[in-house]
């Protein structure tokens, strides 16, 4: 079976490529630190790198300082941090490493700007998000080339990103004009009872390193759609993809201060934003553990809150499922992004009948796929983000075959090295096992064994989280029972990516608090008034 995870989400399915060719940068440019326009780039640096990052450079999205009231700022104490490029442990860029000053001064232009922002008509907002996502999509390939060499995803898989990332901004702009109120009918005849949705005022989004660009624009886009303003705090292991992000709503037209990033110090610039009773909102994607502190730290000054935390995907196989459809949809809800999303299958429940067939079928097929560098010709898998990351799989895998779980395929670092893991078919996988209770994170397919329906929704429903989840069967029945009985946010029938920003997006239990995406995710950012109107009785 063919592997690609280019189509990352529904939207990339529907849409093709913008076909650009990628312009390839000129060997006669000056080294990159030579360059006047962008602070240097650290001296370990590829070939490959090299001529990406010149060209990046020279399209003017090579940023590497914060952006605070429309100006693009170091650091005050001159600190930095570096980038790395996890396929070969090079150090792609140096970037400021903003702390809490920096912060503070973000939240103060957010604040500012947040007065006339607020005050803009729904269509003034929703022109400028549609210029914006004109310039993401017009720059897809420079976006995606940044996101492979900072994140490492394949590059069709990064420039599935830009398509999916970029949706939110599109949909943000249909949105915007859209954010109505209510009339109430009065009990009383000399009332009138009306309902506003306002902007909530500035927001503290803070992101994760797996979604460099689309986790950024799911926050971003609808926030300045109802008329919010926003601090960013891109994760520090992949700053450059929301940099050159907010570099393009500049150039959109975005006014300064709307959109402010600040990275770097992550507990100065967090406990920054939870501080200041002017940020009345925070989103967050990212651990539940973090997400706990930032609820709780949220308190002080009760903010609103929208948290997308960790997940523990069930993908269920039933004996009635179509056996192809059944791994093709396993391979990308578990493979996409090496493993590496939130909403990744996390435990593969096989039903005992079609447990063998199955396991052959799903090993064949991932015995396929090409790990690498994501720049490499047909690569589907890049390597993890950094050591801790591969650490914790070998931890999990080893304490599952400790208990009598058996490696089927792959279990171990892959041969090229650094951060690269081989792509892992567990079987004989209990409930009881850590890898069945935490987030793996990484491409390991643990296989457990049920035997009934109700087995199935009892295993998969014992976990506190409840982020995505997939199911696998031919009948019509047992997918509306079975969806119905998932304690999960989202749900795919037959079906392994299922993210779309038409869709709402979001967890039960400790996965999470609101939604993202869709109509539903407009609200996060929205307070609602209520206006009477009393005494209307003639003089
Ligand atoms: C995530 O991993 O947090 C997001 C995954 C998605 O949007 O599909």
């Amino acid at each position: 079976m063919a592997v690609s995870f280019a189509a990352v989400n529904l939207r990339t399915m529907a849409l093709r490529s913008s076909s650009k060719l990628l312009r390839r940068s000129s060997h006669l440019l000056p080294p990159i630190h030579m360059q006047h326009s962008a602070p240097p780039l650290t001296r370990k640096i590829s070939m490959n790198a090299r001529s990406i990052a010149s060209q990046l450079n020279r399209s003017g999205l090579l940023k590497t300082q914060g952006l605070i009231g429309g100006k693009w700022s170091d650091s005050y104490d001159g600190k930095t941090i570096q980038v790395y490029n996890p396929a070969t442990g090079e150090s792609i860029a140096d970037v400021a490493c903003m702390g809490g000053k920096e912060t503070n001064d973000a939240i103060a232009s957010a604040y500012d700007a947040y007065r006339s922002w607020s005050k803009t008509t729904a269509a003034e907002r929703s022109k400028l998000l549609r210029k914006w996502y004109d310039l993401l999509m017009a720059h897809k390939e420079e976006l995606a080339q940044l996101m492979t060499l900072e994140q490492g995803k394949p590059l069709k898989e990064a420039m599935g990103e830009v398509n999916y990332g970029a949706g939110f901004i599109e949909f943000s702009a249909e949105e915007a004009k859209r954010i109505y109120g209510d009339i109430i009918p009065a009990p009383m005849s000399d009332r009138r009872l009306f309902v506003l949705k306002q902007p909530v005022g500035v927001v503290g989004a803070i992101t994760p390193w797996n979604f460099p660009l689309a986790m950024i624009t799911r926050k971003v886009g609808p926030a300045l759609a109802c008329g919010c303003t926003v601090v960013i705090k891109p994760s520090e292991l992949t700053p450059l993809t929301a940099l050159a992000a907010a570099e393009l709503a500049i150039q959109a037209g975005i006014p300064a201060g709307a959109v402010n990033v600040v990275m770097g110090n992550a507990p100065e610039i967090g406990d920054a934003l939870l501080a200041s009773p002017q940020v009345r909102k925070i989103t967050f994607t990212g651990s539940t553990a973090v997400g706990k502190k930032l609820m709780a730290g949220s308190a002080e000054t009760v903010k609103k809150v929208s948290l997308e935390l960790g997940g523990n995907a069930p993908c269920i196989i039933f004996d009635d499922a179509d056996i192809d459809i059944a791994v093709k949809g396993t391979l990308a809800a578990k493979y996409r992004n090496s493993g590496q999303t939130c909403v990744c299958a996390n435990r593969i429940l096989v039903q005992e009948g079609i447990y063998d067939k199955f396991a052959k079928a799903l090993i064949d097929a991932v015995r396929n796929m090409k790990v690498g560098d994501g720049f490499g010709e047909d690569v589907v898998q890049g390597p993890l983000i950094n050591e801790a990351a591969v650490k914790k799989v070998e931890t999990l895998l080893q304490d599952a075959t400790s208990k009598g779980a058996k490696v089927m395929l792959g279990g171990k670092r892959h041969s090229l090295g650094f951060t690269f893991y081989e792509p892992t078919v567990v079987g004989d996988v209990n409930s009881d096992m850590r890898i069945s209770r935490e987030e793996v994170f990484g491409p390991v397919a643990p296989l457990l064994r049920f035997k009934t329906e109700e087995d199935a929704i009892r295993i998969a429903n014992d976990t506190n989280a409840g982020l995505g989840s997939y199911v696998f069967t031919n009948s019509i029945q047992r997918s509306w029972r079975v969806a119905e009985a998932l304690e999960y946010g989202l749900v795919g029938i037959n079906e392994g990516v299922i993210s779309t920003e038409v869709a709402p997006f979001g967890g039960f239990k400790q996965s999470g608090l609101g939604r993202e995406g869709s109509k539903y995710g407009m609200d996060e950012y929205l307070e609602i008034k209520y206006v009477c109107l009393g005494n209307m009785k003639k003089e």
